[in-house]
């Protein structure tokens, strides 16, 4: 796999051009180019034209050589500690990229039967799966305790994660079931709400009193004593997640030292988890931010959690796969109206709803450049087609003179980007293309019209 260094040639980019963050695409001298603009920008070994060329636009790249460098960077980082990663498929849960995961040992986070049939799908065991999420209904419970396990007599998963008593108490009648057809209990814990306030933007904040998600510690203290001899359940640990784009160590170290006494009482009481489960959230780097430090993570975290002599779970999404993808689009059009410059492009906020969602700044590059500054930047906004003033990918950005038909990437987009793509104006869905060294996948191919009416009557 070659490793795809940061070319020398970006630093000497025309002034003002968004420099890629990405460490898996690069810009490369293109000899045969007969343009203006010799630099082509690559995904590992492969040139963006060409993908566009083969999966048209707008289309998401990721890289396999990112998100495999992201998983073992986070895994070494905690090799001290007693650790499983289970990443959170809700990120980007396309199936070749859950098989990347898959192939690198990963387990998984999981808040849906959608989710967990993806995991069915590419040969996932339900001891690798752990199952988070506020509202799961009856028959999905019933779908993760029935999951095949790792051998042909076992099933179910490794954790639920259980946010309230209702949802504690359809657990309990299903495994009851299972338990009375010869099965085993199910093994369950109990997301805490450590109140903690952290996360990149507030729709995407959840360890505060005031979220909607897990249980205050009272409740939850009572719920694991009340069911502390239950035959059907059995508790196996106790689990947080506070929050998204989190960039600092501070607020895991609080809501860690919070779960840890509150594990060190359950122990107290005759409660003996395993796991430990911190959730996910880990920042990545956008525009100027240093991405959260999973080696200080895990310098903070290990005093506190190396005396349970438990397993510390991990449900990160957005730090494996975000800074791996890219989504490439076509200038369709340049617009100077108003006083300003409106850069049209083919792709939509159906594609990325990400910066009008959460104000998101994803920086937007020129998969050609120049070398020097031959023409000077002008300030843009980079918009899409669909009937929406929220519909842009970035506002006020500086971007070298574009063309009708010239190739943008919109950056770090890896992470809730296709994922959270619609049908919206019924625009098909985008394609999705997976790179490896020096090959490319189309790894969903773009939607039809007949695919976007195929449900209705
Ligand atoms: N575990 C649980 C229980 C979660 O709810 C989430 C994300 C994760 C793990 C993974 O978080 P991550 O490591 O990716 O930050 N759509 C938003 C992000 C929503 C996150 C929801 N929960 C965005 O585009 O920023």
């Amino acid at each position: 796999m070659p490793r795809a260094k940061k070319s020398r040639d970006s630093s000497r980019l025309a002034s003002g051009v968004s420099a890629i963050h990405a460490p898996f695409y690069s810009f490369r001298h293109d000899p045969g180019s007969r343009t203006a603009a010799p630099l082509q920008l690559s995904c590992e070994g492969v040139a963006l034209e060409r993908i566009a060329k083969s999966a048209k636009t707008p289309t998401y790249v990721y890289s396999q050589a990112s998100i495999e460098s992201a998983y073992r960077i986070l895994d070494r980082s905690l090799s001290s500690l007693p650790h499983t990663l289970c990443y959170a498929v809700k990120a980007n849960s396309n199936l070749s990229v859950l098989r990347v995961f898959g192939r690198l040992g990963s387990s998984f986070d999981i808040v849906s039967g959608g989710e967990l049939d993806r995991l069915g799908r590419i040969g996932v065991s339900g001891d690798r799966v752990v199952f988070s999420g506020a509202g799961k209904s009856r028959e999905e419970i019933r779908e993760a305790l029935r999951f095949p396990g790792r051998d042909s007599r076992s099933k179910g998963i490794l954790l639920f994660n259980v946010e309230s008593e209702s949802e504690f108490e359809i657990l309990l009648s299903e495994a009851g079931k299972i338990l009375s057809k010869g099965g085993s209990p199910a093994s369950a814990s109990i997301r805490v709400n450590p109140d903690v306030l952290a996360g990149g933007h507030p729709h995407i904040s959840t360890g505060h009193h005031r979220h909607k998600f897990g249980m205050t510690w009272a409740d939850a203290r009572r719920l694991y004593l009340a069911h502390q001899n239950s035959r059907s359940i059995s508790w196996r640990g106790i689990s947080a997640h506070i929050g998204s784009q989190i960039l600092s160590v501070a607020p895991y170290r609080r809501a860690v030292a919070r779960l840890a006494s509150y594990y060190r009482d359950l122990t107290r009481q005759g409660i003996a988890l395993r796991f430990l489960d911190i959730g996910g959230g880990f920042g990545i780097r956008y525009t100027k931010e240093a991405p959260l430090d999973a080696a200080r993570l895990a310098r903070t975290l290990a005093p506190i959690v190396r005396p349970l002599r438990c397993r510390l779970l991990l449900e990160p999404g957005r730090f494996l796969v975000g800074p791996a993808g890219v989504l490439l689009t076509r200038v369709l059009f340049v617009k100077k109206t108003g006083g300003k410059t409106f850069v049209i492009v083919d792709a939509a906020m159906n594609d990325l709803i990400r910066p009008v969602l959460y104000g998101a700044v994803h920086p937007i590059a020129a998969v050609r450049q120049t070398l020097g500054s031959p023409a000077s930047p002008a300030i843009v906004d980079v918009v899409g087609p669909v009937c929406e003033t929220g519909d842009f990918l970035a506002r006020g950005i500086s971007l070298p003179p574009v063309n009708p038909g010239d190739l943008l990437v919109v950056t770090a987009a890896g992470a809730y980007g296709f994922a959270q793509s619609s049908n919206y104006n019924s625009r098909p869905r985008a394609a999705e293309v997976l790179v490896h060294g020096n090959r490319f996948r189309i790894v969903r191919r773009r939607e039809t019209r007949a695919d976007i009416v195929r449900a209705e009557l």
